[in-house]
């Protein structure tokens, strides 16, 4: 499948795998994906297995992503992990703003903006998430929500950063349900997304950033969701934390 952006497939691990676990699955999906030159793979294990997952992937084709980031360079903040820090595993993705911080962490876009910045200043690329939720999709208010997040949570980036920005849609309806989005509703937010982009960044950098599609991704609907000319990649959760399904998410993507 020819597609304009190369595809960007993560594994969003969230609060799962002991160092040793991670260690495990990482040697797999190593092996399952050696191969693969055609999809930027990215792994984004707890902040506890970064160090070993780093040292485990050195000279492959996988890539390291953090799953959030404090907006600070150091200080008192408890509990927080700062750019360099990242850094030093050699982390290249932060994902910033999952639906699942927005809601248990009471992240808000303004939050993310200034997390975003933060993530270009380090020399990192964000993977910033947006998504409805079922009442609000219910409601007709998709695209409200979507233009609200977008703008707000991008607010303070450049054109340059910008592009090297990786948006993730991520319907919170479809996240961890096994309800999927439909090839349709999928290609329908990430064209509504890519428009805002093109309003608020131009045109270059709205044809240049990949969007990822988010909720429920797994082997049998990875090739559909990834034929449409919107979605350039995946944000996968459930089904990153197995290696088979994870490797046959990205070989069915191709
Ligand atoms: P899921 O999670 O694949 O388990 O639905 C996706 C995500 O939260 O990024």
């Amino acid at each position: 499948m020819e597609k304009e952006r190369k595809l960007i497939i993560a594994g969003n691990w969230k609060m799962n795998k002991t160092v040793a676990e991670a260690l495990d699955l990482v040697a797999d999906i190593k092996r399952d994906l050696r191969e693969v030159k055609e999809v930027d793979i990215v792994v984004c294990p707890p902040f506890t297995a970064l160090s070993e997952v780093s040292k485990a992937i050195l000279n492959t084709n996988l890539r390291l992503g953090a799953q959030n980031m404090n907006e600070n360079n150091f200080g008192a903040y408890t509990g927080e992990i700062a750019a360099g820090m990242l850094k030093e595993f050699s982390v290249r993705f932060v994902i910033l703003g999952h639906s699942e911080r927005r809601q248990y962490q009471k992240e808000t876009d303004e939050l993310i903006a200034k997390k975003a910045l933060a993530v270009h200043t380090a020399s990192l690329k964000p993977i910033v998430c947006v998504g409805e939720t079922l009442t609000e999709r219910e409601a007709g208010k998709t695209e409200k929500v979507l233009q609200t997040q977008v703008r707000g949570s991008l607010s303070t980036l450049s054109k340059g950063q910008m592009e090297e920005t990786i948006l993730a849609y991520e319907p919170v309806w479809a996240i961890g349900t096994g309800k999927t989005a439909t090839t349709n509703q999928a290609q329908e937010a990430h064209l509504f997304i890519r428009r805002l982009l093109l309003d608020m960044f131009g045109e270059t950098v709205a044809r240049r950033v990949r969007i990822q599609y988010g909720g429920s991704v797994k082997p049998s609907n990875a090739r559909d969701l990834m034929s449409q000319p919107d979605v350039d990649g995946a944000l996968v959760g459930g089904a990153s934390l197995e290696a088979r399904s994870f490797a046959d998410i990205i070989k069915n993507s191709i």
